[in-house]
């Protein structure tokens, strides 16, 4: 069987610690890694293209207005054709571009351009590293989803002493190897999910519905966080504005029956997640024919709707290992979310306050706990959704791996 090599970019920024990147690529090449190098134009001050093709076996990357190498791999090439982007170092200068979408070079258009994982490994004087500026792009990058290997303290090029130094590159190479083995882990136990995001429609003739605000993008951080991290994913969406990225498998509905219907035929699922805010009502009766103006004082009736969590949290066909709930409560968040927990059967209810104004529906912030069947209650303060995503998946998957191990 043909063993697929794991494709890494690597992008060298222009610091001391450059040099640092050589032995790295030298342990990758070794370990069977494919490597492309972007250089920026700081970083050829500190490490020659020379050096590096020589290393690395192929062509480095300099410019972004390259006529022979834009003809034959373009920046957005590079990024899809990496499985992993690392940047080593990452400067002061590269962090803030990336934090505030500066495109201006080859490697910050790559970044910026990229839908892969970014790892950028920090190397810089202590001042630079502390100074508020830096913290703060480092924190904005941390939200949208980018990691960060170090970095560590010691005494640095400079003579100084402190927190900037990069890590060895031994240690980045460790890291590097541990972060393919967990997503080969995930991908090889073929785990698969279901979420359901958006709110449902409920018809009272063909032009007119019962529906809410919700935006959807919770739901669907959560599904393209679980489908990064190696889960097969579906996601079942009801009407919203969201641009859906490329490979994510939707499901597009309308009604909270139809959301019902396709989630059913979404099981057996390792995990279903239910975010989507469905109707509680729908109209006793759908008129076919649009309702005449002069009947508008006429009173609507309406029916309860199925409510998709309690018959999956309690069913005996193909329930999933892990039932969870999302309770949007303005009162009484912890009180009531745990009483659905109960009530509905679930595993896990994310509870989220939204009497807030700054959070929860129809905001690309959210603050969530997580309210487990075994008693444990965990906080996620607030941030980006696409960051609460991004723990809420990671626990998920814990917890299946969790599962899989005592099954075994
Ligand atoms: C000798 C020397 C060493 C430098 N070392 C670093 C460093 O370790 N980290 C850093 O962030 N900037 C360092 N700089 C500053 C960067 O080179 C400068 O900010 C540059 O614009 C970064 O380019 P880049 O965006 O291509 O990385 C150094 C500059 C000089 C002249």
């Amino acid at each position: 069987m043909k063993i697929k090599r794991k494709k890494i970019l690597i992008v060298i920024g222009g610091g001391i610690s450059a040099y640092k990147s050589l032995d790295l690529l030298r342990f990758l090449k070794k370990d069977g890694y494919e490597i492309k190098i972007v250089l920026t134009k700081s970083g050829k001050q500190f490490v020659t293209p020379l050096s590096l093709v020589s290393l690395s076996g192929g062509k480095i990357y300099e410019n972004l207005f390259d006529k022979n190498s834009e003809a034959e791999i373009d920046h957005i090439a590079l990024s899809r054709w990496a499985d992993l982007i690392l940047v080593v170092p990452a400067t002061a200068n590269i962090i803030s571009k990336l934090s505030h979408g500066k495109a201006e070079d080859l490697a910050s258009t790559i970044l910026l351009a990229s839908n892969k994982d970014i790892i950028l490994v920090p190397a810089m004087n202590v001042r630079m590293w502390s100074h508020k500026a830096t913290q703060e792009n480092c924190k904005k990058l941390i939200t949208y989803g980018y990691k960060f290997l170090g970095p560590t303290e010691g005494q640095m090029a400079c003579g100084e002493f402190g927190k900037g130094k990069m890590l060895g590159p031994k240690k980045i190479y460790m890291e590097i190897k541990n972060y393919f083995y967990k997503r080969n882990i995930v991908k090889n136990k073929k785990f698969k999910a279901l979420v359901t995001t958006g709110p449902t429609r409920e018809y009272l003739d063909p032009v007119r519905f019962i529906s809410n605000e919700s935006s959807g993008k919770q739901g669907y951080e959560i599904a393209l966080a679980l489908k990064r991290m190696g889960v097969k994913t579906t996601l079942i969406a009801g009407p919203s504005n969201l641009q859906i990225e490329k490979g994510l498998k939707v499901i597009k509905v309308k009604t909270s029956d139809e959301m019902f219907s396709a989630v059913k035929k979404s099981l057996p699922v390792d995990v279903a997640v239910f975010t989507a805010a469905v109707s509680d009502f729908k109209p006793s009766t759908f008129q076919k024919n649009k309702i005449k103006k002069d009947k508008s004082k006429e009173r609507i009736e309406l029916d309860g709707t199925i409510d998709i969590l309690n018959y999956i949290g309690k069913t005996n066909q193909n329930r999933p290992k892990l039932v969870i709930g999302f309770s949007a409560e303005t009162e009484k968040l912890l009180h009531n979310s745990k009483i659905k927990l109960k009530n509905k059967n679930a595993d896990w209810i994310i509870a989220n306050d939204i009497s807030k104004n700054d959070i929860g529906f129809n905001k690309d912030y959210n603050a969530v706990t997580i309210i487990r069947s075994d008693g444990k209650v965990s906080q996620i303060k607030k941030n980006k959704k696409s960051f609460i995503a991004s723990i809420i998946s990671g626990e998920i998957i814990k917890k299946l791996l969790i599962n899989d191990k005592s099954l075994n």
